[in-house]
């Protein structure tokens, strides 16, 4: 299987979305990813939904949405008329993840659900079936350019053998710190997606950065 790339427009530059969603799309990676933050539930503020449905109509692209908000479950709905086609949110910031879930699954958009580095992967056990995918943070979610946390790439192991073992076919993401010289061995601990904020947009060849890491 091949590996998607998924560049996050935190690094991009708020003063010309519709040239950076080009930009993305022009480097064929495979998803766009949103990093929505309340000021809350991270330290940092980003954007919401009326400004995610100004990109919408700029991109063909997947749209991939993580919500790093309290009370995610008060937003699904807006921010899938928004323009989502993917909404992960994080376990720690809700009581009833399973609902929650089966909600997105409902809306027609595929599901996801995320762990901070110091929530353990037992905290998901019981709702994996429900996710279309998992996203590990490899760093303390709220800025770009942090760095890999390395410990959590047993994290990333122990979740690929825990969707063999249940049979399932849950894709494995991360984010936080990925780049080039670390996607192999991320990708080898069983992710199937990458995430990629300063790393792609710092690049000076984002084409090859992409074809590089998708043929992992
Ligand atoms: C961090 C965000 C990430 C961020 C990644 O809280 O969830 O998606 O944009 O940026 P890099 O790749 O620079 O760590
Ligand atoms: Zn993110």
């Amino acid at each position: 299987m091949t590996t998607y790339v998924a560049p996050s427009i935190l690094s991009a530059d708020f003063s010309k979305m519709a040239e950076e969603l080009k930009v993305i799309e022009n480097s064929n990676a495979d998803w766009i990813h949103i990093d929505v933050m309340d000021g809350h539930f991270v330290p940092n503020l980003t954007f919401g939904p009326p400004i995610i449905k100004s990109f919408r109509p700029h991109s063909k692209m997947v749209f991939d949405v993580h919500l790093m908000i309290e009370q995610p479950e008060r937003w699904l709905e807006e921010y899938k008329k928004a323009g989502a086609d993917r909404i992960t949110f994080h376990i720690e910031a809700c009581n009833h993840s399973h609902r929650y879930l089966a909600a997105i699954k409902e809306m027609g958009i595929a599901s996801g659900i995320t762990l901070n580095p110091q929530t353990p992967l037992c905290a998901i056990e019981n709702v994996i079936e429900e996710c279309d995918q998992v996203l590990i943070m490899t760093v303390n979610p709220g800025f770009g350019g942090q760095k890999l946390i390395e410990p959590i790439i047993d994290k990333i192991r122990s979740l690929k053998a825990m969707i063999k073992e249940k049979k399932l076919r849950t894709l494995i993401q991360v984010d936080g710190g990925i780049n080039a010289d670390n996607a192999k061995k991320v990708v080898e601990a069983g992710a199937d997606i990458l995430v990629m904020g300063s790393a792609f947009f710092n690049s000076t060849d984002k084409k090859s950065l992409v074809s590089t890491i998708q043929a992992l």
